[in-house]
């Protein structure tokens, strides 16, 4: 894919962090041009939200909670924000825009996507990148997912307008629960976002 960026939205373990440092070692081999960024899950912050960070960190990966990161990129800057979880921790929008600029378009990191619907309200965020429903994992043709998760009961898998904003819901790589995808393959989702830097 080449990218310039790397997203990644949450959920790198379900409930055991044992292995997070391998993980950490094989997500900070992908490679950018300007950095890849992080927000954790709620499964993250339910088990061992320290240690994932940690493992992330080491790696290269920057892990945004409650705050935004500016990215130098080839022609100008961009701004991404992450927020903590809402099901397992405290978001934060007011704390994490603090030294945002009038005119910053924001990306935002926000791992369930049924947030936008609180978002949406501050025009300077463009997009919301989402995980948390894996959209679904189960999938029925032509009626859609047949559980979600609290919190992303609205928006199950790819790309919406809510309101202003859009927001990217990725269906992800792993699964919970039961270890089967139906009708669901896992992805890794390629954005092309054109006009939201500074330049
Ligand atoms: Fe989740």
């Amino acid at each position: 894919m080449e990218p310039d960026v790397i997203f990644m939205t949450g959920d790198f373990i379900t409930s055991s962090s044992r292995r997070v440092e391998e993980l950490g070692e094989v997500l900070g081999g992908l490679k950018s041009k300007f950095g890849a960024f992080a927000c954790l899950g709620n499964h993250d912050i339910w088990n061992q939200p320290h240690r994932v960070r940690v493992a992330l960190e080491r790696h290269g990966i920057r892990v945004l909670t409650n705050e935004h990161s500016r990215v130098r990129c080839a022609d100008g800057e961009i701004v991404v924000a992450g927020l903590d979880s809402v099901w397992g921790g405290y978001p934060n929008w007011a704390k994490a825009r603090r030294g945002l600029k009038g005119d910053d378009r924001v990306l935002m990191l926000m791992h369930e996507p049924d947030y936008a619907e609180i978002l949406t309200k501050d025009a300077s965020i463009v997009l919301q990148c989402s995980g948390h429903t894996h959209g679904g994992q189960v999938r029925v043709p032509g009626w859609g997912a047949l559980i979600l998760p609290r919190y992303g009961k609205r928006y199950q898998a790819g790309l919406y307008r809510v309101g202003p904003m859009q927001l990217h819901v990725n269906r992800g790589i792993g699964t919970v629960d039961q270890h089967v995808r139906f009708w669901c393959p896992p992805e890794i989702a390629c954005l092309e976002v054109t006009n939201i830097g500074r330049f």
